[in-house]
């Protein structure tokens, strides 16, 4: 299957801010592990997956600060699969009425691709899904 690449945005918001007034850490992430939940969903949609879940998030970099009212635009790219887990590069750009897009927080994430039992608990399951 060929890679999954997708776009997903969202305008910074003064509830967003920290003490700074400048985009809070924590939103950021969050904000991130969505863009990756939705490569996952796209990539996962022809598997026997009923779901997938963030196991890890790495080499997180926080590199430009993010003001209220600019948007910040995430590109999530899957980079690499294994047997459950699912690799995931997250950027996100801020974009301002004078800059289009600056590279300010980047990530990898992984994600783990699992099935819902009869009990209600969810165990991992192989995706069967390569790239390449
Ligand atoms: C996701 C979960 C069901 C996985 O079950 P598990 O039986 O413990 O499986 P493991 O995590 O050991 O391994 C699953 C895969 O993740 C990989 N993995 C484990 N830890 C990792 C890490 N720190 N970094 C990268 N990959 C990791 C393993 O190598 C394995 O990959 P593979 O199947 O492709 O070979 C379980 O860990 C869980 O429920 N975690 C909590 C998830 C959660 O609440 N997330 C936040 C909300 S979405």
């Amino acid at each position: 299957m060929n890679s999954v690449t997708i776009k997903y945005s969202q305008i910074v918001m003064p509830q967003d801010a920290n003490i700074l007034g400048t985009l809070f850490g924590g939103q950021m992430v969050s904000w991130m592990d969505i863009a990756a939940a939705k490569a996952v969903h796209r990539f996962l949609k022809e598997s026997k997956a009923d779901a997938a879940l963030t196991r890890a998030i790495d080499a997180i970099e926080f590199k430009e600060p993010v003001h209220v009212g600019n948007w910040v635009n995430f590109e999530a790219r899957i980079t690499s699969t294994g047997n459950s887990s699912i690799s995931i590069k997250v950027d996100a750009y801020k974009e301002t009425k004078l800059v289009q897009n600056i590279l300010a927080c980047t990530a990898r994430f992984t994600f783990v691709s699992v099935k819902k039992m009869d009990d209600g608990t969810y165990q991992k399951v192989d995706h069967c899904m390569v790239i390449g």
